[in-house]
């Protein structure tokens, strides 16, 4: 249990809206469930549960905490005055919820003046929730979850992610062929959020990926250092957009120099 009582009351929170959250959108999915609209690109989609969700969730957190600022993928946007931000992906893998795959999640993570404090990744289908209170470790289901010993790049299980745009993805595609041969193989599992929490359980060596929001990845990235993973973006600078990498110390070094070398990076 968190010591702070203020880390304590955010997790709580956390969890409960989305467990919340996690039953409406496990039990709720319209059988004909179809795309409400489309946003960066024709297959950049948001389901009618995507909002849905994301009201839920903000609708409780505006409830226990009226002063917080709120930020969520689906346009939550609250400017508060008690410091503390909460960023919500109401759904990290929309696309896999859309064709009934399993692996999609709810992402909500707590900051306060640029730190994370509190992350919780809810994946429904999976019966699984991680967590992680800054200091404090991360856990599965209650269990501590730890990474797996770094193994050498060349046999690393590595996942990664593309984006939305064809121009984008055909620059994500083009360092994949160079890496495929230079590692043992890579997932592409559609939740940045369940990745960096598959590396934090030592299910996944690596996991990187260009062109996030913070809404994907603020949960997982708490989740996945308190669980021993290093997480940064180009070599020395901090995990962002423009990069996001998560591996155990000594081959997340490895990793981030063969992607900056790759070019696997934007501005
Ligand atoms: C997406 C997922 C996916 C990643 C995309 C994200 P969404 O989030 O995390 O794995 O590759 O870059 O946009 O749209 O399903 O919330
Ligand atoms: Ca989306
Ligand atoms: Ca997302
Ligand atoms: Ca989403």
């Amino acid at each position: 249990e968190p010591t702070d009582p203020l880390e304590a009351e955010l997790l709580e929170i956390a969890l409960d809206a989305a467990t919340r959250a996690g039953a409406f959108l496990r039990d709720g999915r319209p059988e004909d469930l179809g795309v409400a609209a489309t946003k960066s690109s024709a297959i950049d989609v948001v389901t009618e549960m995507d909002i849905a969700a994301e009201k839920l969730i903000t609708g409780l957190l505006a409830d226990r905490r009226p002063q917080d600022s709120l930020l969520g993928e689906e346009g939550a946007s609250v400017e508060g005055s008690s410091g503390v931000q909460w960023v919500i992906d109401p759904i990290d893998g929309t696309v896999n919820y859309l064709y009934g795959l399993p692996s999609w999640a709810i992402s909500i993570a707590a900051r306060k003046e640029g730190e994370t404090l509190v992350g919780v990744v809810h994946a429904p289908v999976r019966g699984e929730i991680f967590r992680a209170v800054r200091g404090q470790g991360a856990f599965l289901n209650d269990r501590p979850v730890r990474v797996r010993p770094a193994p050498e790049l060349g046999l690393a299980l590595v996942s990664t992610g593309f984006g939305y745009l064809a121009e984008r993805k055909a620059h994500q595609a083009e360092v994949v062929r160079w890496l495929i041969p230079e590692v043992r193989d890579i997932r592409r599992g559609g939740s940045a959020a369940i990745d960096l929490c598959d590396v934090a359980a030592g299910r996944l060596d690596g996991y990187y990926e260009r062109g996030l929001n913070p809404w994907d990845y603020a949960a997982g990235d708490l989740i996945a250092r308190e669980a021993g993973a290093l997480t940064g973006g180009r070599p020395g600078e901090p995990l962002s957009p423009a990069l996001t990498v998560a591996a155990a110390p000594g081959l997340f070094e490895q990793l981030q120099r063969r992607l900056d070398e790759l070019g696997a990076w934007h501005d």
